[in-house]
């Protein structure tokens, strides 16, 4: 797979958008030591600060629309097992594709549309410090090296994750969903939890039931009714 690294971008899910559009081989990898406007989900800004972080995009082509929830979940939980492997703790998931470490966010993944395919972007804290943090992201967000005292070597973690991610995606849409969707439901903090959804700037309370089929966050209202949402957060759970 050819892996580009820059110095600097705006944002690496910007070339990996270009790149598809120009017909480049499907899993090239775009790659930065910093982004000046890092994007998260949901309109957001992803801190993008050099030397600490693993920030990176990639493109799949030829995937309909409608099977990029599951493509993104599948993303979390390749991530989630390079990690574990080669950090050795424990990680949690966060529908639709957070990953956490001791209940703090340590991975985003941003999935994306583009022509005929999709743009992959996944950020990684590896090893920013508790103080070089946002103010607003201190409480909630961490990094590899907070959370464990370790600094691995970001092409080490990069190559990892792309190993992680192959075979799964090669299952996608249908072999191996069924596996992955089990193993994400092990995986996911919130299940079976009360939370509280935002979603299209409505609240909605309930029970978690983790992603169904399609990659839809299941819930149980109040009253017992059974509810999926497509997008959104999940911001408290307990
Ligand atoms: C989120 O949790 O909101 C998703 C964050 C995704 C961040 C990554 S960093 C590499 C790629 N380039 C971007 O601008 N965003 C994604």
């Amino acid at each position: 797979k050819r892996i580009l690294f820059f110095k600097e971008l705006p944002s690496t899910q910007d070339i990996a958008h270009r790149l598809l559009r120009y017909g480049e081989l499907s899993g090239t990898v775009v790659w930065a030591d910093r982004q000046s406007s890092g994007r998260g989900r949901l309109g957001r800004s992803w801190f993008s600060p050099p030397h600490r972080g693993l920030y990176f995009s990639f493109l799949l082509k030829d995937i309909p629309e409608e099977d990029l929830p599951r493509y993104g979940l599948a993303t979390a939980l390749g991530v989630a097992r390079a990690l574990e492997s080669l950090v050795g703790v424990p990680v949690h998931l966060k529908w639709p594709n957070d990953i956490l470490l001791q209940g703090r966010k340590l991975v985003g993944i941003l999935v994306e549309a583009g022509a005929g395919g999709a743009v992959i972007g996944i950020g990684i804290n590896v090893s920013h410090r508790r103080q070089e943090l946002p103010e607003e992201i201190r409480k909630k967000a961490t990094s590899i090296l907070e959370a464990t005292g370790l600094k691995p070597s970001r092409a080490r973690l990069l190559r990892h994750i792309l190993e992680a991610l192959e075979p799964l995606y090669e299952g996608l849409p249908h072999e191996r969903w069924s596996e992955i969707l089990t193993e994400w439901r092990q995986r996911d903090i919130t299940y079976g939890a009360r939370v509280i959804l935002v979603s299209g700037g409505r609240r909605h309370k309930g029970v978690a039931l983790g992603p169904d089929e399609e990659g839809f966050l299941v819930f149980k209202e109040p009253l017992g009714k059974l509810r999926r949402l497509h997008s959104g957060e999940i911001l408290l759970w307990e």
